[in-house]
């Protein structure tokens, strides 16, 4: 299992990957909307030349208080084709992605997403960090992940995903 960067030969596979795994467009469409915009990082996971799993990262930013030099990051979408899920694909994918996030300098990430799920990686609910989502979901389902500790110490606000994430079809 090899997670690596994407490139430009990938893209195709990338969109029926995430139409495959979450049985429509919208994420598809959305990351072909996102793909080239400054800041996003998109990585895939290939298994015997076959690309099995995507993850995709995008800047966010805190309408609030925050310091203006601050580098956030969404995590959104992650998807794994559909016959080679629960086999910790998903898990690599989101490791591997941190880790390029830190690496790359950026001081957190967000997450819209299953708390069971996403907790294991260290993400806490932003409201732990007085940070809330522009849209209306559960408090425990947005999380946030310092990379940088304490990056996230004189913050407040609410976080605003990239437009693109409005057009939802
Ligand atoms: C969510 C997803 C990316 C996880 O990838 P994966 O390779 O199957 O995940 P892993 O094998 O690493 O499993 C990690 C854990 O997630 C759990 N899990 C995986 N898919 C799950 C699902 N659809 N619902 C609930 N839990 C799930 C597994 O049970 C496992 O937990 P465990 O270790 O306690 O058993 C994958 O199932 C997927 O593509 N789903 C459809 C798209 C989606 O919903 N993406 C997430 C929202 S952006």
């Amino acid at each position: 299992m090899e997670i690596r960067t994407e490139k430009p030969e990938d893209v195709e596979s990338v969109r029926h990957l995430n139409i495959a795994a979450f049985g429509r467009e919208n994420e598809a469409n959305l990351v072909d909307r996102l793909r080239g915009i400054a800041s996003t990082l998109s990585l895939v996971a290939v298994q015997a030349d076959r690309i099995v799993g995507h993850i995709f990262f995008s800047p966010v930013v805190v309408a609030g208080k925050c310091s203006k030099n601050l580098s956030i990051l969404g995590l959104a979408p992650v998807a794994v084709l559909p016959n080679y899920q629960r086999q910790g694909i998903g898990t690599l994918l989101i490791r591997e992605g941190l880790e390029e996030c830190r690496r790359l300098g950026f001081q957190a990430v967000v997450v819209l997403g299953n708390p069971d799920f996403y907790l294991r990686f260290g993400f806490i609910p932003a409201s732990r960090n007085s940070l809330k989502c522009e849209y209306d979901v559960p408090d425990e389902a947005f999380m946030v992940l310092e990379l940088e500790s304490g990056a996230l110490q004189d913050c407040s606000g609410t976080v605003k995903y990239r437009s693109e994430f409005n057009l939802c079809e």
